[in-house]
């Protein structure tokens, strides 16, 4: 079926005729159910899901009258959400370009590998904080379900975890903590009972909720567990950039090529950059990410974005272990000035200075 736009059809026969018939005062949500057919239960679903869209305040009380406009809008979003079937988040990005109300949608970023223990959850605090001293609001979620540590190298204990918000106990505002470098967390767990297998479907409604946080945060970056499971897969799908790391291991390449060859695979287009961390000998990384390069060529028709390398730096392991991310305790290391510079890439909008499309080696 041909799906409609919202804000920009020109209104139909019906509201033509609502326009002639509508009294100064509006219509009583009543009237709107006779004269569209829909229910008053859809219609302040509607109201509450899609406020801002409503009232010239961005308001989302609920509307004793509604003016032709309004009832317009209730038509149209009930055509695309219950008729055609599309999402509310998708709907929300529709009315958001359309209208110009909202800000931009929030630049999702997910930190995947093929193996564990490469530095993903390294990257993704650190990459969250440099983006965050670049002036963006930013939240980092720990996807990496059953087995995250964030809150351990951020020493947090939070009160909810992502597994509270993916079963449906608590909200994201309320699950989100704050975190070091003022960026906002949402934590996960390890050896939290169901994480493990909670089903994709759930995951990608996380997705579009995240989608619509773009009131509140600039960017998100995800911190994704290791493989291909499907878990991971749903995460890397919500991305607007996927951030493959691994290191010059050769089982570490080939598995985190394995993940870019599953996620394109499964039709996942986004651009895909490639970080080869813990490097002992600069030119080790060139060779690994001409691999990962020439494979991806010549099987998937695509070549991934170099992000270059970060050396195994003692100052950045012992950051991490002393659990305090190292812009906050060595704000002068080479670490920090590289994050920074990869925030840049990777979120042009940090520093409001656009980033040259450049790698690099720290
Ligand atoms: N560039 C690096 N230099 C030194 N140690 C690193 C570096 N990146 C990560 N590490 C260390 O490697 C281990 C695994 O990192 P982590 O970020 O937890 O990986 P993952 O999230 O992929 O499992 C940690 O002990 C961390 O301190
Ligand atoms: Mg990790």
């Amino acid at each position: 079926m041909k799906t409609g736009t919202i804000a920009a059809r020109k209104p139909g026969r019906l509201i033509e005729r609502l326009a002639r018939s509508v009294r100064k005062s509006g219509h009583d949500i009543q009237s709107v159910c006779r004269l569209t057919g829909i229910e008053a239960g859809q219609i302040r679903f509607l109201e509450t899901e899609f406020g801002q869209y409503f009232s010239p305040d961005g308001g989302c009380a609920r509307l004793t009258t509604f003016d032709d406009y309004q009832v317009e809008l209730i038509q149209r979003l009930h055509q695309g959400l219950f008729v055609e079937g599309r999402t509310v988040s998708d709907i929300h990005l529709e009315l958001q370009k359309k209208t110009g109300a909202g800000r931009a949608p929030v630049h999702i970023i997910a930190v995947t590998s093929g193996k564990g223990g490469v530095g993903k959850t390294t990257l993704s605090i650190n990459l969250a904080i440099a983006m965050k001293r670049g002036g963006n609001r930013v939240l980092l979620v720990d996807g990496d379900m059953g087995m995250g540590n964030v809150h351990i190298l951020t020493r947090l204990t939070p009160k909810h975890t992502i597994a509270d918000v993916l079963q449906g106990r608590t909200a994201i505002d309320e699950a989100v903590t704050q975190g070091p470098g003022d960026i906002h967390i949402l934590c996960g767990g390890s050896g939290v009972s169901g994480l493990a297998d909670m089903k994709a479907a759930v995951i990608a409604q996380l997705g579009q909720r995240l989608r619509l946080l773009g009131d509140q945060f600039d960017v998100v970056v995800i911190d994704t567990g290791a493989g291909v499971s499907s878990q991971v897969l749903e995460f890397i799908k919500m991305a607007d950039d996927l951030v493959l790391v691994t290191t010059p291991d050769v089982a570490a390449m080939l598995d985190g090529y394995g993940v870019l060859k599953v996620a394109r695979e499964s039709g996942i287009a986004c651009p895909a950059h490639v970080l080869i961390n813990q490097v002992d000998k600069p030119e080790e990384s060139d060779m690994v990410y001409e691999r990962i390069r020439a494979c991806s060529e010549r099987y998937l028709g695509d070549q991934p974005h170099f992000l270059g390398s970060l050396k195994r730096d003692r100052s950045l392991h012992h950051a991490n272990r002393e659990r305090q991310p190292i812009a906050l305790v060595k704000p002068r290391a080479a670490a920090v000035k590289h994050f920074d510079r990869l925030a840049k890439i990777l979120h042009p909008k940090t520093n409001g200075k656009s980033a040259d499309k450049t790698r690099g080696t720290l």
